[in-house]
């Protein structure tokens, strides 16, 4: 459990790959005097992510990895989580996998939101598998995150109701809107003001 000492905020820690659309939201969460993090780091693997251009618009310090060599990169993510003080991650559509010894540090501290009513559909393509099995309902998940993939103890789920005519493309913007919803409750949730 992640704790907040009074009115301060939860130095946090945001991990994009791509568009960032879930970090713009979570940085304007963290804006709001009611959020109780505040968000001071922005890790990517990627230097071509989109969502990076955030970092600039709302004067946040980024650091891009070369992940290559995770064990080399991780250890300097750790090293400038330690740095900034960092006390939660939150995984926007942070597409790599972060490895045992790195979740053991953060044992209850990282977040993950993932487009699907987990269990069902852990991992990649999650729209389309669910078309596919036609489904009637998919949503998205926060869970914190554990060693086994998109497996961690789930904080909030949304349901969401596919149309007849649903393709992978509708599904993920139908899926987003409720995301940037779902997220800060759930961030809200797991955090405990003393
Ligand atoms: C989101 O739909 C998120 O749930 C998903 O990637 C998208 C990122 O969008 N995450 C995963 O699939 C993680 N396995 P964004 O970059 O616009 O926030």
């Amino acid at each position: 459990m992640v704790k907040s000492i009074g009115p301060k905020k939860i130095r946090t820690a945001v991990f994009i790959s791509g568009t960032g659309s879930n970090l713009k939201n979570l940085i304007k969460f963290s804006l709001k005097k009611v959020s109780p993090i505040e968000i001071n780091l922005i890790v990517s693997n990627n230097l071509k992510a989109k969502g990076l251009k955030f970092a600039k618009m709302y004067k946040i310090k980024k650091k891009v990895y070369n992940y290559d060599k995770k064990k080399d990169s991780e250890k300097k993510i750790l090293k400038d989580l330690k740095s900034n003080d960092i006390k939660l991650i939150c995984l926007a559509g942070f597409m790599k996998i972060l490895s045992k010894d790195f979740i053991r540090r953060f044992k209850g501290k990282i977040l993950n939101i993932h487009p699907s009513l987990l269990p069902k559909y852990k991992g990649l393509n999650t729209h389309h598998r669910a078309i596919q099995n036609k489904e009637k309902y998919s949503g998205c998940t926060v869970h914190l995150v554990n060693s086994k993939l998109d497996s961690g103890k789930i904080i909030l789920q949304k349901k969401v109701k596919l149309s007849k005519k649903e393709t992978p493309s509708s599904l993920q913007k139908k899926i987003l809107k409720h995301e940037y919803i779902l997220y800060p409750r759930a961030i809200s949730k797991i955090l405990v003001n003393l």
